[in-house]
């Protein structure tokens, strides 16, 4: 079976107690940080949105438009209860065909781990694309921190599934967004319900 599928098969069975124990993972200080380095208003693509709860809820309520991708249906039906207004489209987001030059921010919370690392390039590519002058990339990456490797791929133990993880090292990191023309602007690593993760800002040429 493929990560993929094995990916979209744990997030299924999991999909309720996720959503149940979500707030066990509090993202307010993150989420208010990024915010203050953001227009107002604008466009989010949040890519594996899950149940739209925090990322496409605080958004919302402060007045953008989110566009919320996931490929998972069960995490999807659980988005349009919490986050009705969100616009959701269900598939992965690495076969996304979106227009250039369309997007404010988009956000990975919690999920471009899922994504084996040697396809971050092409993401992260694509994305520079889809977002706007000064746009803004933020995103949760897996460390030492979380998996004990500097550089790692396999499988970890979630909530009682079995999850494939990703990551390579943090200089490879910052030479896959550099050459996507993405400039990090900032980094944290706060422990968040017991894990400790690298949260990064980047932003795009302002154009
Ligand atoms: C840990 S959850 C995070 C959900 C949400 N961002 C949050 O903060 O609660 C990871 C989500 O990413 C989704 N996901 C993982 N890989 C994906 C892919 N390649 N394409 C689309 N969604 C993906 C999963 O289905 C799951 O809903």
């Amino acid at each position: 079976m493929s990560t993929e599928t094995d990916l979209q098969t744990a997030y299924r069975h999991l999909a309720a107690q996720y959503d149940a124990n979500r707030d066990q993972f509090d993202l307010s200080g993150l989420l208010d940080r990024l915010q203050e380095r953001m227009p107002e208003q604008g466009l989010l693509l949040d890519l594996g949105c899950g149940a739209g709860v925090p990322v496409a809820q605080t958004f919302l309520a402060s007045g953008w438009e989110v566009v919320g991708v996931d490929f998972c249906p069960a995490m999807l039906a659980l988005a349009a209860q919490h986050v009705p207004a969100m616009r959701r489209i269900c598939g992965d987001m690495r076969r996304l065909e979106l227009a250039p030059n369309r997007f404010d921010a988009v956000t990975f919370v919690y999920s471009l781990f899922h994504v084996p690392w040697s396809e971050h390039d092409a993401l992260f590519q694509r994305i520079a694309r889809w977002l706007r002058p000064n746009g803004r990339l933020f995103f949760t990456y897996a460390t030492a921190d979380y998996t004990g490797e500097p550089e790692f791929e396999g499988w970890i133990d979630f909530m009682g599934e079995r999850l494939f993880y990703s990551h390579s090292t943090e200089a490879r990191l910052r030479q896959q967004l550099t050459a996507a023309g993405l400039q990090i602007e900032a980094e944290e690593r706060p422990e968040i319900g017991g894990e400790r993760f690298l949260w990064v800002t980047a932003s795009a040429a302002e154009g």
